[in-house]
């Protein structure tokens, strides 16, 4: 029940292998790879409960050495602190430059491992092993490492590629309710923003997807993988292209930071996903009806499409200039034209983004 799709990068390719018990493959694979002498798998606390046996017991198994060092869960561990635990836990243990990480985790562990194979020993390989669905659709794949500052998120960083990124599908049955909702509004960015087909086919397989049906959470993994490899083939470091999978999240970031980061990340993203697709219609980019539809699929996965009422939209003005994504101030949208296809741009007047700002319904 395993697939495995290619991101093609020259001589840093990787594969990405989805499916149902790839937990238990992965020692195997990793045998046959040979892609450390030793391995360290990091982990946030929880999931190294929950996984980090099963891990351990399938590296073991195929004869591979192999040690698990934890952090707290969360977003405040994602810091240089963490790195620095973490690295000095890697050298007492004797790991060196023939040694590999491997990140078991959400992307709180992902860009935590990613960054810390970068700059251990001047860098170390390092494989993806994502188990939160956010993670499995979108952080896993692409190379982009790195931590917080308290200046601001993902501030200190590198584009790192894994050898390998392994998905098992299985491990989002224990995920909350809330992260896997979530991780829904970045699956819902691929088809509004890219693929219009997929996103019709989001509307017509919710209960299936909701109920965790294998076959439609491989297919749905599958496809975002894919077009997030196909966008990274061509824009590794985000020179142009890649910009577009900051859909939504150019006015979602000034919302989350607006909350001072208790809003769960694809909430946030989701509020800002409708809020592009209303400034879009606004200034006659889009039709009333991509708004709409937008709207309906958020809605029909249970995500939240408004801003706050008691976010100002000075503050979040404030927060737009302050977006690593705004170049001499100048704030650039991902907008989308219709369902399926977006275009970048700086030139939106200040009427329609105050409208949108201050929760203006569309007439
Ligand atoms: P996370 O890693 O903090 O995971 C969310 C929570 O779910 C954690 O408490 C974790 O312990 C728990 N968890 C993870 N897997 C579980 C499972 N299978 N069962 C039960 N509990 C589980 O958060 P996240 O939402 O996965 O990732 C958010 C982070 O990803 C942010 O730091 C964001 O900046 C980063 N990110 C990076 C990229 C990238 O391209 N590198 C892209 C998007 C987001
Ligand atoms: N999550 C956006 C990117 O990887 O570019």
């Amino acid at each position: 029940m395993e697939q495995t799709i290619e991101v093609g990068l020259g001589e840093r390719s990787y594969p990405i292998c989805i499916g149902s018990k790839v937990l238990a493959q992965i020692g195997p694979a990793l045998q046959d790879k040979q892609v450390g002498k030793r391995y360290a798998i990091i982990s946030d606390d929880q999931v190294a409960a929950l996984y980090g046996e099963a891990l351990l017991h399938s590296l073991t198994k195929a004869g591979l050495a192999c040690e698990l060092i934890t952090f707290p869960h969360g977003e405040a561990s994602k810091n240089l602190a963490t790195i620095g635990q973490l690295a000095s836990a890697l050298a007492e243990q004797g790991f060196d430059r023939k040694d590999a990480l491997i990140a078991l985790g959400g992307g709180v562990t992902g860009d935590i491992t990613g960054f810390l194979a970068a700059i251990y020993m001047r860098g170390i390989p390092f494989v993806q092993v994502p188990t939160t669905l956010l993670a499995q659709v979108d952080s896993s794949v692409g190379g982009k490492t790195g931590v917080d500052i308290p200046q601001g998120k993902n501030l200190i960083g590198c584009f790192y590629q894994p050898q390998a990124v392994f998905i098992d599908t299985d491990v989002l049955s224990t995920l909350p309710r809330e992260e896997f909702l979530g991780g829904m509004a970045e699956v819902i960015k691929y088809g509004a923003s890219i693929d219009a087909e997929f996103f019709t086919w989001l509307g017509e397989n919710r209960p299936s997807i909701l109920a965790l049906d294998a076959t439609s959470i491989i297919y749905m993994v599958r496809r975002c993988c894919e077009m997030k490899a196909d966008v990274v083939e061509q824009d590794e470091r985000e020179g142009g292209l890649r910009r577009i999978l900051n859909f939504g999240h150019t006015i979602g970031h000034a919302v989350e930071a607006a909350s001072g980061y208790q809003l769960i990340h694809g909430f946030a993203v989701a509020i800002g996903m409708q809020a592009v697709a209303e400034l879009a219609v606004r200034a006659g980019i889009a039709p009333l009806a991509c708004a709409t539809a937008i709207n309906e699929l958020l809605l029909a996965y249970e995500l939240p499409v408004t801003i706050p009422k008691d976010y100002s939209a000075e503050a979040l003005r404030g927060y737009l200039q302050t977006d690593k994504k705004t170049v001499g101030g100048r704030v650039f949208f991902v907008l989308p034209e219709g369902v399926g296809k977006v275009r970048i741009t700086d030139a939106i007047a200040e009427v329609h983004l105050d409208a949108v700002l201050a929760g203006q319904p569309l007439a």
